[in-house]
């Protein structure tokens, strides 16, 4: 049995001093019915300790950015190596310019790129940009999609295409939530009724290409198709968000892989090979916008700051060695089938949608293709299992809208020590009847 009183204890103390004793919502484990998070310690490779010593094989991948493995030896070596160079300095670089270059042979309608630090900012960027552009106000979202913390991406959805967005969190006015539409995902019908309403005050659709962040859930067929023709016939441009999808699903973008080409992309998590560093980009006629050319300003003390530039220079380079993502697919594959496999067996009611390396197994046996779908998963079962799987030192996302993110450093013993977990995970959940009462609800 594993304990986490050093976790306990250090959770105490974070909540005198560090608002809700985490630095970001996501990490908290009520969700999952526990009563505080664990506290890592250390990561190296596919491995994390906790301060209680306990080891675990993290496929949480803090929440995607992570595809190299922890303190890989070339990254740790160009940590050191930008260190001694200084790590600061506030003017242009020669390394931001060869990662601009390298993001446009990778995504090539990256013309022009700006960096930042977060996601959050990448993406509240290129919207400014694309109203900037266009003269117009309002933004197009999807319902169960994530672009990061300003106050327009945490507007929700009305109650049909045709209404507008209500703020989700306090503290964002309602006037920002006049300027943003949300649709369900998926859902081509909804998004013309919407733009038929607000066609003409529409700066930008703004959407993931493959969605992460309601679990994996994959754009239907002819979907982004009709998404990239009716922003055309509406005058908005279109923004992926990629910031979960770039240089996961392959070297370049979910863009690449699917054949639509958006006006501006954002970029984030696995590009800064685990340092902070954000981009968005585009046709170069829209961000010529930005100032200093243009007139929508945006700038940044830290943005493409030398040692996040050099750190994503070597993670570009390591990602593009041959039969990186087909191994990364290899394994993925084998683990996503084998956990299907093992859960059914059981008598659960199992969805599981995989995008290259991440994947989502839902309890449910809805298929998933919209937030509305991904909510039928099972939130007691899913939090059961997360805690059943990290008793066995295997680390998941604490969230049942999350995915399983396979590294290149997990090694096909690390596979079959997580699906041994799993299948004790679930014969422990069934022996308590948890799959028949999931029949009995079904
Ligand atoms: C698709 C997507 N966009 C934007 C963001 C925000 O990025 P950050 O957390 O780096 O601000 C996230 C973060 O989860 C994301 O998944």
């Amino acid at each position: 049995m594993r304990t986490y009183q050093q976790s306990a204890q250090y959770y105490e103390r974070a909540l005198r001093r560090i608002v809700g004793g985490v630095n970001s919502p996501s990490r908290s484990y009520g969700a999952v019915g526990m009563p505080h998070p664990i506290f890592i310690r250390r990561a190296e490779g596919a491995y994390m300790w906790d301060v209680d010593g306990n080891r675990y094989i993290d496929y949480l991948a803090a929440f995607a950015p992570g595809i190299l493995g922890h303190a890989h030896p070339e990254i740790v070596e160009t940590i050191a190596a930008a260190a001694r160079d200084g790590t600061l300095y506030g003017t242009a670089t020669p390394y931001e310019v060869e990662l601009a270059e390298r993001l446009h042979e990778a995504i090539p309608s990256l013309e022009k790129v700006r960096f930042v630090s977060t996601g959050t900012e990448a993406v509240m960027s290129a919207v400014r940009v694309a109203r900037a552009y266009t003269g117009r106000p309002k933004v197009i979202k999807f319902e169960g999609c994530y672009h990061g913390h300003s106050d327009f991406a945490l507007i929700k959805a009305g109650s049909g295409p045709a209404t507008l967005g209500q703020p989700d969190s306090a503290g964002i006015p309602l006037s920002t939530a006049q300027e943003v539409i949300t649709v369900p995902y998926n859902d081509l019908p909804a998004l013309a009724q919407a733009l038929e309403v607000w066609g003409s005050q529409v700066a930008a659709v703004l959407i993931e290409p493959i969605c992460g962040n309601m679990g994996i859930v994959w754009p239907e067929p002819g979907f982004l198709e009709g998404v990239r023709e009716l922003t055309r016939q509406y005058g908005a441009l279109l923004i992926f968000d990629e910031i979960i999808t770039a240089f996961r699903v392959c070297y370049g973008g979910a863009q690449n892989l699917l054949g639509v080409e958006p006006d501006l992309t954002t970029l984030g998590k696995a590009i800064g090979g685990g340092l902070p560093l954000g981009a968005y980009g585009g046709r170069a006629e829209i961000m010529d916008y930005v100032a200093p050319l243009g007139p929508a300003y945006q700038a940044g003390t830290l943005a493409g700051n030398p040692l996040s530039v050099r750190v994503a220079l070597k993670a570009l380079e390591i990602l593009g060695r041959p039969g990186v993502y087909e191994d990364l697919d290899r394994k993925a594959a084998y683990l996503a089938d084998n956990l299907l496999r093992i859960g059914r067996s059981y008598g659960f009611k199992l969805q599981l949608n995989r995008m290259a390396s991440g994947f989502t197994l839902f309890f449910t046996d809805v298929p998933v293709r919209d937030y509305a779908t991904a909510s039928t998963s099972d939130q007691a079962l899913f939090a059961r299992f997360f805690r059943e799987m990290l008793q066995r030192g295997i680390l998941l996302a604490p969230s049942r809208f999350e995915a399983w993110f396979v590294q290149i450093p997990h090694t096909q013993a690390d596979l079959d020590e997580t699906l041994a977990a799993a299948d004790e995970a679930f014969r422990a959940m069934a022996a308590e009847g948890l799959a028949d009462r999931q029949a009995d609800q079904g």
